[in-house]
């Protein structure tokens, strides 16, 4: 992570990186269930306020302490009750001992795809399995690599610029942002430049920032082998939010336990 990653401007992520349809109420709807939750790479609590809500106790971890403030921002403004739900703690997915095991561990929109070695995903894998309690259940969703959108990748050339999205900011301003990617094939890995620009009123050019991220790939068959290596069995695995089937190209959301 660098001091231009998309993560140290939590703002703007949060303006345009709004996850999975779905995703908000699938993982609130477990995080009820089962009481007790731990969400890694919690970011800016996208998904930890409302499965708090929800009545869940959570415990969050993220390694970006901006991240992390923000989060802690958000929960300032939530009931006394939600606030007394949730724990938020700096640290690092591939190495953190709580000292304690979870019902639900979870690991919403892509995080674990920031983790580009096998020998860090391992690790991940591994802390999440010892802090599951014999019965408890670790979902991670991932997006499933588009063998289409990868091939076009590959053939236009790293400047061609994609538009993200666009947010009115109030008083007339607006933020854009466009993307450019770059592939990785050998790596199974991406990156993407965000270019941020706020506009006035009148159209001005107020401000323009540039965010980066990585994220790697992984097939399906990958993440069976490495749930097996890590000592984790696969309960089933969905392609949307909906208890849609998996399909090529779409999401992947994966639910194992202990082996
Ligand atoms: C796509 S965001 C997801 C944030 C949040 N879960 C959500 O759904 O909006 C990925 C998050 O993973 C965090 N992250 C990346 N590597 C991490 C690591 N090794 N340990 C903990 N968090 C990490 C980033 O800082 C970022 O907040």
């Amino acid at each position: 992570m660098t001091e231009n990653d998309i993560y140290a401007a939590p703002e703007l992520y949060d303006l345009l990186s709004t996850g999975v349809p779905g995703d908000v109420e699938y993982f609130s709807k477990l995080a009820k269930q089962h009481k007790r939750v731990l969400e890694l790479a919690c970011g800016t609590g996208r998904i930890t306020l409302p499965m708090a809500q929800a009545g869940a106790k959570v415990t969050g971890i993220e390694l970006r302490e901006s991240m992390l403030d923000a989060a802690a921002r958000k929960l300032e403004s939530e009931t006394p009750a939600v606030q007394k739900r949730v724990d938020l703690y700096q640290g690092d997915m591939r190495s953190f001992d709580l000292g304690k095991t979870y019902p639900l561990v979870v690991i919403p929109f892509r995080a674990f795809q920031h983790l580009i070695d096998v020998k860090d995903q391992r690790a991940c894998l591994e802390c999440c399995r010892d802090h599951l309690t014999r019965q408890g259940r670790l979902v991670i969703n991932l997006f499933d690599p588009n063998l289409r959108i990868l091939a076009a990748n590959l053939e236009v050339n790293a400047t061609a610029v994609r538009k993200v999205g666009e947010v009115d900011v109030g008083d007339g301003e607006r933020v854009v942002a466009y993307s450019t990617r770059t592939s990785c094939p050998e790596e199974q890995r991406f990156e993407e430049e965000w270019i941020y620009e706020r506009f006035a009123a009148d159209g001005r050019s107020l401000w323009r920032q540039a965010r980066k991220f990585s994220l790697r790939w992984f097939g399906r068959y990958e993440m069976e082998h490495l749930f097996e290596l890590c000592g984790l069995e696969v309960e089933k695995l969905e392609g949307g939010f909906k208890g849609q089937p998996y399909q090529h190209g779409g999401e992947q959301i994966w639910t194992v336990k202990k082996a």
